[in-house]
């Protein structure tokens, strides 16, 4: 039996070549050992009210980015949260044992009221209950998810500990954060701080074309360059190492590292050998993302199957949940 693994991304834009390094490409390996649940979860960008239009969209473009990173709708389940219903069931049990206090702490739900102080809604502070259901209808035990998702994580270790306490069951397993391989891979951004996000500067869009893209290589932050041999090098470069580290062959790490080392590095030839090598990743995702955008049926068709696989294991689970807490089971699907 294979050990299941879940993974949800919100809807917001585009995916970057930081989503691509940190999740994406190991999603697709992951296909290949793990029982893989894959989701957009458009529910939890309700908690920002977008508009009707807004959200068929983003979900697709979403989907269709994925699919085009490698993402094989017959080896792992890919969906959209909100075609699959019986996660909402298992959602409301959940909230019955989770407590005000300890929603109210999560730090993401802090920083959201403060963010937005005029829509603190119940949705926001039951994200993490959400989040808990998306994992727990589907026994998920692996869950690939950044840093800033250890409390949702926490929370949803607690829904599946506290359901089996309270019925006296050991129906759900506790869940874990997963990084595959070694070390969870951050990639920095081009404006020498920080990881790679969604501000312009600062990230590469797998849509982007080669041009495009190179130019943002090649305005990357750095500074007036080594002044002794060997010298730890500052953040900004540092920062344009280890992007070439992820997307060049070792062998050209080595040699600008080098070249850093005896003082005769040149920005300009480090940035241009780093586009082409980040060029020779995003061009053919570019091409598959034209492709499959260009063919909405086929898309339709991949959310379906990836909805109905993601509703017949949620299904499973709902009514086996029924049970333990006393209802009769109700099969949703005909
Ligand atoms: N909260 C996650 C994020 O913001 C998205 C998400 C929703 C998720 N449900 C999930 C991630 C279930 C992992 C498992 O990134």
């Amino acid at each position: 039996m294979k050990e299941t693994v879940l993974s949800g991304m919100r809807p917001t834009g585009n995916l970057h070549l930081g989503n691509y390094f940190g999740a994406a490409r190991s999603f697709v390996k992951m296909q290949e050992e793990y029982n893989c649940y894959f989701f957009i979860a458009d529910w939890h960008s309700l908690t920002t009210h977008p508009r009707p239009d807004d959200i068929q969209k983003s979900a697709r473009t979403i989907l269709a980015e994925y699919l085009a990173c490698g993402i094989d709708p017959e080896k792992a389940t890919i969906y959209i949260q909100s075609d699959v219903p019986e996660t909402l069931e298992l959602y409301l049990y959940l909230n019955m044992n989770c407590y005000l206090g300890e929603l109210e702490r999560v730090t993401t739900f802090k920083e959201k009221a403060r963010k937005q102080p005029d829509n603190v809604n119940a949705g926001l502070l039951t994200y993490p209950t959400l989040m808990a259901a998306d994992i727990l209808q589907h026994r998920a035990v692996k869950v690939p998810v950044g840093k800033d998702q250890e409390q949702n994580m926490e929370m949803a270790r607690r829904c599946a500990r506290r359901f089996n306490n309270i019925y006296g069951v050991e129906f759900f397993p506790e869940p874990q954060n997963f990084s595959f391989g070694s070390e969870a891979i951050k990639v920095p951004g081009l404006d020498g701080s920080g990881k790679m996000g969604k501000s312009d500067g600062n990230c590469i869009y797998l849509y982007e074309d080669d041009k495009t893209l190179t130019k943002k290589v090649m305005r990357a932050v750095t500074d007036e360059g080594p002044k002794a041999p060997n010298s730890e090098k500052p953040e900004v470069i540092q920062n344009l190492f280890t992007l070439m580290k992820i997307a060049s062959e070792e062998e050209t790490y080595r040699y600008f590292d080098e070249k850093w080392n005896d003082c005769t590095l040149r920005y300009g030839d480090m940035k241009k050998q780093l586009a082409a090598d980040i060029v020779k990743t995003v061009a053919p995702i570019r091409e598959r993302i034209v492709e499959i955008s260009s063919d909405p049926e086929r898309l339709d068709k991949i959310a379906k199957l990836g909805a109905e696989k993601a509703r017949e294991s949620a299904n499973k689970t709902l009514q086996e949940v029924r049970k333990i807490i006393g209802f009769r089971p109700v099969n949703y699907i005909k």
